[in-house]
């Protein structure tokens, strides 16, 4: 084969497989088969340069920086939208746009508002020729180079368009590149990226492609600019826009009526946390492109779309001040508390900090206006401090040389980051440890709340765990306690001799040992079936379980062989503390499976149902991999089920699995 052939072919491979990977989502090939036959190519095309072709996928790394960026005009200008905020918004905007057509019900389509910079792409004749920013709106600059090396971007669209096309989408950067990105700029001292979407945004307007190169972003397309009519509908066109080569996510969907569009951007609301990329809304679209040139245009932007806007999860406050905070394991964590502020959908008062070095990297200040971060159920945090309007005279941050608390001089453990107190019977710690062991997934004592474990422990009727065993025999004292009383005193004595005949697993989750949550103590619980092999465990027993890493069985080792948590069981034994027995399979079913449960269960909590898996013989987990056996979807999955349908992984409903399971 001459050398010009080989180029090709490798091309052609190419191609092939990275459109497999980030249009289609299903690859063929591992990385780093993909890598070699890219580098194969890229020698090729070194040694011979006349073989490189304007769509080479080489041109993807980047080349050598240019002086500026040239400004280019819009064939079709980029707007924007208006925003909706709300349901009442929403169906404020559904009237408007039923007015405009003069019709009962309108079609829609409704897709992710993805959280990146914008990008408008022009291809001639198939070839992609320009790529340009929004700017605004009319004209922006001209980032082609940039643009080739963003995934997903096709250099030669799959599919004859004559003439111009003007492609348009968002470059957006994964969480898990950001968080990537920033780990790797806090270690070399440089300054984090807020969020992604300025790290995608400053990536595309960086003078040396390979700069740009190594930011990893990607492209989802939503629409195009100039060019030829490629469907009727916008559903049609997103559809054909995947066929010519581009990403387009699979959560649009074209939806009837005002109710649809309601319940739909409820249930994108859902999956925001769990998508690999930030979105900070839905866009909601006239579906045909006749009524959409029906309805026309204002002077901000189209009458026939709206931006559905979610709550913003990240927002500036100031600083107050840096306190601290003592954990169950007596980890002290630098806790900021702030002026108060909306974000995520709540106010926040107090962020976290993380630990006293990533204060320290991340630079941040008891004055400063800082940048507070809450996506999903993730508790707040202070992602950075906004420098210019740092006050002149802001002391840096300093560690505490005494805990918080209990006075004791705090220690570093070698190797590790976080700052601790080395006194077991700080209140904080005792009072933390307590907390967890009440809590609902360990021993679920009712009635025990965090203010009661404190009016306690400040009384001397708490000291340790095994104190809360003790707590019935001094009954008349805790009834003479201030709004107690006789009834709600004899409710808690009760809840608490319940406890003492939990499940294993929960009193495994219970006693607190790092690294050991839900899962894997219910893993475990089964495995050792009682508390007595559990207390004699190793190293080599623990590491034979499927979800027990070595980290976590040398964390439970090490828990063990210490004298004081030996005592603290024989304590709870002697107490009358006698957690059952795990329960034993009762059959091999769903023996070497892997169960996935998605979206809302019906008849069984989504516990019961991971229950019902293990004591058949399987194992439940929380994501979707080409590992995963069965997806069990009830009403409103999502991501899950979509990644499942994509690596062809069975899904069945609730019934059917019920159906599985004899008796
Ligand atoms: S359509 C004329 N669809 O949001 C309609 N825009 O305020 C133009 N965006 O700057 C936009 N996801 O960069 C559209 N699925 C989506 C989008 C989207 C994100 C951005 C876009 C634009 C801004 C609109």
């Amino acid at each position: 084969m001459d050398l010009r052939e080989k180029a090709a072919e490798l091309r052609r491979y190419l191609d092939y497989h990275a459109h497999r990977y980030y249009v289609l989502d299903s690859p063929e090939v591992s990385d780093s088969e993909y890598d070699a036959k890219f580098r194969e190519l890229v020698e090729l095309e070194a040694a011979n340069p006349g073989l490189q072709t304007p769509d080479s996928p080489t041109l993807k790394v980047g080349g050598p920086p240019v002086d500026g960026f040239v400004s280019h005009r819009h064939l079709v200008p980029m707007l924007s939208l208006d925003n909706a905020f709300g349901e009442d918004e929403l169906r404020a905007f559904d009237e408007r746009v039923r007015k405009g057509l003069g019709v009962e019900t309108v079609a829609y389509n409704a897709e992710l508002k993805f959280d990146g910079a914008s990008l408008s792409l022009t291809y001639e004749d198939g070839l992609l020729v320009r790529a340009t920013t929004r700017g605004d709106g009319t004209s922006g600059e001209v980032v082609t180079e940039n643009a080739r090396t963003v995934r997903g971007i096709p250099l030669r669209l799959r599919g004859d368009v004559p003439g111009v096309l003007e492609v348009r989408g968002e470059v957006v950067m994964f969480k898990d590149v950001f968080e990537d990105l920033n780990r790797i700029r806090l270690e070399r001292g440089d300054q984090a990226f807020a969020n992604p979407r300025n790290a995608a945004a400053g990536g595309l307007r960086q003078l040396d492609s390979r700069l740009t190169a190594a930011r990893r972003l990607s492209f989802f397309c939503y629409g195009t600019g100039a060019g030829p009519r490629l469907a009727d509908t916008h559903s049609g066109l997103l559809a054909r826009l995947q066929e010519l080569g581009f990403p387009v996510r699979q959560e649009a969907q074209r939806l009837e009526g005002a109710d649809a569009l309601v319940d739909r951007v409820a249930h994108l609301q859902t999956l925001r946390a769990d998508l690999p990329f930030g979105i900070d809304g839905v866009v909601i679209k006239v579906d045909s492109l006749d009524q959409q040139d029906d309805l026309g245009f204002t002077a901000r932007g189209p009458r026939w779309a709206i931006a559905y806007k979610f709550p913003a999860e990240q927002a500036f406050t100031k600083l107050v001040q840096i306190g601290c905070q003592v954990g169950r394991t007596g980890t002290i964590t630098p806790v900021a508390e702030l002026e108060p502020v909306f974000v995520g959908g709540v106010t926040v008062t107090r962020a976290t900090l993380h630990n006293y070095e990533d204060l320290k990297r991340r630079n941040v200040r008891e004055g400063d206006t800082v940048i507070i971060q809450r996506a999903g159920d993730v508790i707040p945090e202070v992602v950075g401090a906004v420098l210019d309007k740092r006050p002149a005279d802001s002391p840096e941050p300093s560690e505490p040389t005494a805990c918080p608390e209990c006075g004791t001089p705090p220690v570093r453990l070698p190797g590790e980051v976080a700052l601790k107190c080395p006194n077991r019977a700080c209140p904080a710690q005792v009072s933390a440890k307590l907390r967890h062991f009440v809590g609902r997934n360990s021993m679920d004592i009712e009635g025990l709340g965090e203010k009661l474990i404190d009016r306690f422990l400040e009384a001397g009727f708490l000291q340790d765990i095994p104190s809360i065993y003790r707590l019935r025999l001094r009954r008349e004292e805790l009834e003479k306690l201030d709004k107690l009383g006789e009834q709600s005193v004899a409710n808690l004595l009760a809840s608490i001799e319940a406890s003492k005949n939990r499940p294993l697993d929960r009193f495994l989750n219970a006693l607190g040992i790092r690294f050991v949550g839900d899962r894997s103590s219910k893993d475990i619980a089964r495995h050792f079936r009682t508390l007595e092999a559990f207390r004699t465990a190793h190293y080599e027993d623990l590491m034979a379980l499927p979800d027990v890493g070595a980290r976590t069985a040398s964390e439970i080792e090490s828990w063990l062989e210490d004298p004081l948590n030996q005592q603290l069981i024989q304590d709870l034994i002697d107490l009358g503390v006698s957690p059952v027995e795990a329960d034993a399979p009762v059959g091999d079913l769903y023996a070497g499976q892997i169960v996935v449960f998605t979206g809302k269960l019906e008849q069984m909590t989504r516990e019961e149902a991971e229950d019902l898996v293990i004591r058949h013989g399987g194992r439940p987990a929380g994501s979707v991999s080409k590992n995963t056996s069965l997806v069990v979807a009830g009403p409103g999955a999502g991501s899950k089920l979509v990644k499942a349908e994509q690596l062809g992984v069975r899904v069945i409903t609730e019934d059917e699995f019920l159906a599985t399971i004899p008796g």
